[in-house]
């Protein structure tokens, strides 16, 4: 219960993992700060919330907005006192080579969503985890430490938030706040479908064998344990823990692997 009456501000929390990671720490009793664009559906996981034993409370927020970002930190602030946890979690996906893509606003778009949403969140609660000694958690990717084809803009958004972390976790150590970041293998939830086309807009399909992946809630669970244990990583597949090492060796092998998971769909 390392989350009890712990204050959580949660970003993508109205369906897939976030939705997950909202409902496993309402069982630990955590205070939660809900986050992303939806409200309708962030209301109805803030009562699943509070029957599963935790406080909850709605903010629809737009993490491309610099503003929403910090309105967000600042109604956690005046509900609970305090914030104890933040975990950037709200992203966005692609599926598309680069040849094929009609408008780069739309690579842009996803810098904007899991990079910069990450960063604006972060620096507006940056002060009140100091004073709390909290968790920083960031829901990166596989794509966050390797090459991903039909991926760039996603790969380099995440890699751009594994800089960004890594170089935080530095920086506020001596403040006592741990700086954990999530390295999610292929998870079923609604992404892939919701992710961008060649055309800008939402696959409208999911490419993968939904059968043959993880779980929102299983990696929502290996989340909440590695932020409660403070991890600084949380690897999820052998796969990429086999291909952290076998980059520094063999790297054509690790590109090989991520063509041949993308055209499996697993
Ligand atoms: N699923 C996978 O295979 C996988 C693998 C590796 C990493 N991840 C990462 O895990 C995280 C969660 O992904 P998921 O699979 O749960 O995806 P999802 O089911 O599509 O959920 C994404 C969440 O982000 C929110 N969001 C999107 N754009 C937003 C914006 N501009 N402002 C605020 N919230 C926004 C969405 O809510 P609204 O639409 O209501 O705003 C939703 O709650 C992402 O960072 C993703 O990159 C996923």
């Amino acid at each position: 219960m390392d989350f009890k009456e712990n204050v959580v501000v949660l970003t993508g929390a109205s369906t897939g993992i976030g939705e997950a990671l909202a409902h496993k720490l309402a069982e630990q009793g955590a205070w939660l700060v809900l986050a992303a664009r939806n409200a309708q559906k962030l209301e109805v996981v803030a009562t699943e919330c509070r029957k599963r034993g935790g406080r909850a409370v709605v903010v629809a927020t737009d993490v491309t907005d610099e503003t929403e970002c910090r309105e967000l930190v600042e109604r956690a602030v005046a509900e609970y006192g305090r914030i104890d946890t933040l975990i950037n979690n709200a992203g966005l996906s692609m599926w598309m080579k680069l040849e094929d893509v009609e408008d780069l606003g739309s690579l842009e778009y996803l810098m904007r969503v899991n990079f910069f949403g990450s960063m604006y969140c972060t620096y507006y609660a940056l002060p009140y985890l100091k004073q709390s000694k909290g968790r920083i958690v960031a829901v990166a990717s596989v794509a966050a430490r390797t090459g991903i084809p039909t991926r760039t803009g996603y790969a380099a958004s995440k890699h751009a938030m594994v800089g960004f972390f890594e170089s935080l976790r530095i920086e506020v150590e001596d403040d006592g706040i741990s700086v954990t970041i999530a390295f999610p293998d292929f998870v079923a939830s609604g992404m892939h479908t919701r992710s961008l086309g060649a055309d800008g807009k939402p696959l409208g399909h999911n490419p993968l064998q939904v059968d043959k992946i993880m779980t929102s809630e299983e990696c929502a669970r290996r989340i909440v344990e590695g932020a409660a244990a403070r991890k600084r990583q949380i690897v999820m597949s052998n796969r990429s823990r086999f291909g952290q090492w076998l980059k520094l060796i063999a790297p054509g092998r690790v590109d090989r692997i991520a063509k041949k998971a993308i055209e499996k769909g697993r």
